[in-house]
């Protein structure tokens, strides 16, 4: 397992994917020395052309630097994958950044420590051709002084990239709250698409409109960000029963096309909860508050 004939490097990768390669390239052109390792060995050849050491096991690669970079499937492969490399994790630090569950990133986390290593848990909020730019954003969870030691790789990444916190299984909550922000939006599209088929307007007509609701997401991110952090649900530009009275409107239109409505019915279950509540003069978005006391 060790590292005999290898020079020590800045940061090592294991996973050289579509994602693995993109970080593994990315330093390697911001001037770092890395060195990647690769399951299947012809992923690894472009990098070693531009520079990069290559690892014969991923023993070797955790050797051969400080912090190393895990970016393979999920984060079951990276525990089974590190479960049988454990004496090679004292006194390093793991990055990873493949996605995956809450209960997994702790469980990693756990065999991490236990191994006498440091660990950073990431997930990468872009593609591949995006690693390396300022706006792109990596949210990592760890101890503070280990984001310290590594925020310079990271922020390479990602040049827009936060540390939110210390709890593993965050940065899964996290990943899952920004995917059903954007699947929300896209699960509206589909219910828009089904009610516009049984009313008889023309598919094409309904997707051309959609970029002026794209349009208006704009307030709907202010009136969140205006309430929801501080608190503050009192005097919203549109209340709870303002909500809930046009949420009913576009039901009972699903129902009189005959269109099936179960997106609709949830959006006016839930204003509904909070007016019979007591809520009916708040924001909707109070019900951040409301439901999460279930
Ligand atoms: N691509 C994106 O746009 C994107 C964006 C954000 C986050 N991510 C995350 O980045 C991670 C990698 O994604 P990707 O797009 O690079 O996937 P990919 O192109 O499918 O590559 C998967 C990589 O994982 C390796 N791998 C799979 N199982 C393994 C195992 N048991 N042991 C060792 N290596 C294993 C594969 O090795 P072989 O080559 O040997 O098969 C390959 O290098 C995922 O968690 C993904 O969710 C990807």
């Amino acid at each position: 397992m060790g590292n005999q004939g290898k020079v020590m490097t800045d940061i090592s990768v294991i996973g050289l994917g579509a994602m693995g390669s993109a970080l593994a390239s990315t330093l390697l052109d911001k001037g770092f020395s890395v060195t990647v390792w690769n399951r299947s060995l012809d992923k690894a050849k472009p990098l070693r052309a531009a520079g990069a050491q290559l690892a014969e096991s991923a023993g070797s690669a955790i050797a051969s630097s400080p912090a190393t970079i895990t970016c393979i499937t999920s984060h079951e492969q990276t525990i089974e994958l590190l479960q049988g490399l454990t004496a090679a994790l004292a006194g390093k630090t793991i990055i990873e950044l493949s996605t995956g569950g809450a209960a997994e990133a702790e469980q990693l986390a756990a065999l991490l420590t236990q191994n006498g290593a440091s660990w950073l848990i990431g997930i990468i909020n872009a593609y591949p051709t995006a690693i390396g730019k300022d706006e792109t954003v990596l949210t990592v969870v760890g101890e503070p002084e280990v984001w310290q030691n590594w925020q310079r790789v990271i922020t390479t990444l990602g040049g827009s990239s936060r540390h939110v916190g210390t709890e593993a299984g965050m940065v899964a909550a996290l990943f899952a709250a920004l995917f059903t922000t954007r699947q929300g939006f896209m699960f509206g599209m589909i219910y828009g698409g089904l009610v516009c088929k049984q009313a008889g307007i023309p598919l094409d007509v309904f997707a051309e409109q959609i970029p002026v609701s794209l349009g208006v997401l704009p307030s709907y991110y202010q009136y969140f960000a205006d309430t929801v952090p501080g608190g503050n649900f009192d005097n919203p530009p549109a209340t709870m029963a303002t909500y809930a009275a046009a949420l009913d409107d576009a039901l009972s239109t699903f129902k009189a096309t005959g269109t099936a409505a179960e997106l609709p019915q949830l959006f006016s279950d839930l204003a509904h909860q909070g007016v019979d509540a007591g809520l009916e003069d708040k924001a909707l978005t109070a019900l951040v508050e409301l439901l999460g006391k279930k």
